[in-house]
């Protein structure tokens, strides 16, 4: 377990593993009788024993290999278990339980309202999901930088319109919970991510598509 929070009657714990650094998220009240993963990226056994059996939902926030990895180990030991998908996934065929979820969606999980925001940029189905003060980003935002557009179905500029009208735009205390254990920290505010990321300081359009380059730039060096 990477860590555990208590967040007024709910509960989100971090689970660290899978490809690379992958974080898979429980999320439940605090009796934990039921609780919805975010992505299924990391194996199963690496979930307490106690709480394998008590996933009712799966909201993947894209398919990209990683983060659906252990999906069909999590089917196979919560047989009804409802997995949510953006409506046209390439994904959707490979899964019979799928329910398709589109831009604005609010899905009611066990009392709990999660908005779902579409975030093309890094992958067309990427997804983040919003319920109170906790935002679960995927691969769209990572703590210290953005997801990178450099796989097949990536855009720059749509990353670009995803991240600065739809994310960076909400409240600046809403805690950021990504995809993977990239940065400084596992999670910290959409404020104090935008003052470590230079990747979320562009001033406008053509300057984050010159940072987003100078970025991978720097990844080959
Ligand atoms: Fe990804």
């Amino acid at each position: 377990m990477l860590y555990s929070l208590r967040e007024r009657d709910y509960n989100i714990t971090a689970f660290l593993g899978g490809y690379d650094k992958n974080i898979t998220y429980l999320v439940g009240n605090n009796r934990l009788d039921k609780v919805w993963s975010v992505d299924a990226s990391v194996p199963l056994n690496n979930l307490p024993i106690k709480l394998q059996d008590k996933i009712t939902d799966i909201l993947i926030t894209h398919t990209h290999g990683d983060h659906v990895a252990y999906l069909d180990q999590y089917v196979k030991k919560n047989p009804k278990v409802k997995i949510y998908l953006f409506k046209g996934s390439s994904f959707e065929k490979h899964c019979e339980k799928t329910i398709t979820i589109m831009d604005g969606d609010i899905l009611p999980l066990n009392h709990i309202k999660i908005k779902v925001l579409h975030t093309p940029g890094h992958y067309p189905d990427s997804c983040c999901f919003l319920f109170n003060d906790s935002l679960f980003t995927g691969d769209t935002v990572f703590i210290g930088r953005t997801g990178r557009t450099i796989s097949i179905g990536s855009n720059v500029r749509t990353l670009y319109k995803s991240v600065y009208s739809k994310l960076l735009t909400l409240q600046g205390d809403i805690t950021i919970f990504p995809g993977h254990d990239y940065g400084p920290e596992p999670y910290c505010s959409i404020k104090k991510n935008i003052k470590i990321s230079p990747l979320l300081q562009a001033e406008d359009e053509d300057d984050f598509v010159q940072r987003m380059e100078e970025y991978e730039r720097s990844r080959l060096s």
